[in-house]
């Protein structure tokens, strides 16, 4: 019986599936290549030391995906692919519809037709909205601030609406913080594109002089040092609560945060990504970003005390991790001719 993991060759979805090949899972990787190429599956393989299924596939395409449940046999499904820039949804609110949305709808009716045992969906932190931290998963979800946010809610909803039809499956949401980091090896990462407004892709750019200075939004907030919180998680940490949300076969619909619980300030990551690399980064300060959220941590009780996960690397490790991958990365390039 396979896993088969949607955007497997994605970010997120690339560390999951190294966590649950060390775990013995069969995986099939659907990916339509939109924000990642083949060479993260040569990575990958390399990785696990495992030859893997490779489907090219558009979650849009129903009816391509629905043969792919007639071609093997698929046990489970971890829901990586969708969109997932804030300012590009903005500016295509549609298309973030149509992938993040309409996707999931045909998710979900696989899931019906072929009684998927095991469901876990990517959501996201931004669901909270302006809720006050630590944030837990039963306070009331807030109007999304973005289209992105807009489409993740939009995705919840129909999952609890169409629960109960799915009988046979156990549903996971997993409401993700702020993954950094890479895979100690180097070999697999976050991929950068011009829509990359994350901190971390951004500090990678001022570490290697690709871009002139990092703008802080904000130094004047009601925080220790101006700057806002947020919770960052090491990719591979979360990457593993997929793991383990596909163990737990409680029936029904559970809803965790994958978080560490801790806060940090960005000038905090930005002082320990210096000390652990030893680099100087230039910073400037701009201007508070309208609607930006001061502070965002989770409750990471729940997903503590019923999947018994709990994150491993440190803020130095995601650090570290980040800018081992970048360079690493950056040698490749530079030695293929
Ligand atoms: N990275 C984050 O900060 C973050 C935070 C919260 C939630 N999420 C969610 O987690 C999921 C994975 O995020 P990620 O950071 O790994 O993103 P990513 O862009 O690195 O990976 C997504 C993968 O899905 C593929 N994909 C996109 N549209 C597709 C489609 N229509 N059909 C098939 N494949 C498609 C892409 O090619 C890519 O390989 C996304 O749903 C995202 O919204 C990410």
């Amino acid at each position: 019986m396979y896993v088969l993991v949607t955007g497997g060759l994605g970010y997120i979805g690339s560390h999951t599936v190294v966590e649950l090949i060390k775990e013995g899972k069969k995986v099939i990787i659907l990916d339509n290549l939109s924000n990642s190429d083949l060479s993260n599956l040569e990575n990958l393989e390399t990785l696990t030391n495992e030859s893997i299924i490779f489907e090219h596939c558009d979650i849009r395409d129903k009816r391509k995906l629905q043969s792919l449940f007639e071609k093997y046999k698929i046990e489970s499904i971890v829901h990586f692919a969708g969109l997932k820039y804030v300012e590009e949804s903005f500016i295509n609110p549609i298309e973030y519809i149509d992938v993040n949305i309409n996707g999931t709808i045909n998710i979900i009716e696989v899931c019906k037709k072929f009684k998927i045992k095991n469901l876990v969906f990517s959501s996201s932190a931004t669901v909270y909205g302006k809720s006050n931290p630590p944030l837990k998963e039963n306070i009331k979800i807030e109007k999304p601030l973005n289209p992105y946010g807009y489409s993740k809610y939009i995705c919840e909803e129909l999952i609890r609406m169409s629960q109960k039809e799915i009988i046979s499956t156990s549903i996971t949401i997993l409401r993700y913080f702020n993954p950094i980091g890479a895979h100690k090896s180097g070999l697999i990462g976050e991929k950068i594109t011009d829509y990359s407004s994350n901190i971390m892709p951004n500090i990678l750019l001022v570490a290697d002089g690709k871009k002139d200075f990092l703008i802080i939004n904000g130094n004047n907030y009601d925080t220790k040092d101006g700057t806002t919180i947020r919770d960052f998680i090491h990719v591979v940490d979360l990457a593993n609560a997929h793991a383990k949300a596909l163990n737990n076969n409680k029936a029904g619909l559970n809803i965790y945060n994958v978080g560490t619980g801790s806060g940090y300030t960005i000038l905090e990551l930005l002082q320990t990504f210096q000390d652990v690399n030893n680099t100087k980064l230039n910073i400037n300060f701009g201007k508070n970003r309208e609607g930006d959220i001061i502070s965002s941590f989770a409750d990471s009780t729940k997903i503590k005390t019923e999947l018994y996960w709990s994150p491993s690397y440190t803020l130095a490790d995601m650090c570290k991790d980040s800018w081992n991958y970048y360079k690493n990365q950056n040698k490749r390039k530079n030695t293929i001719y």
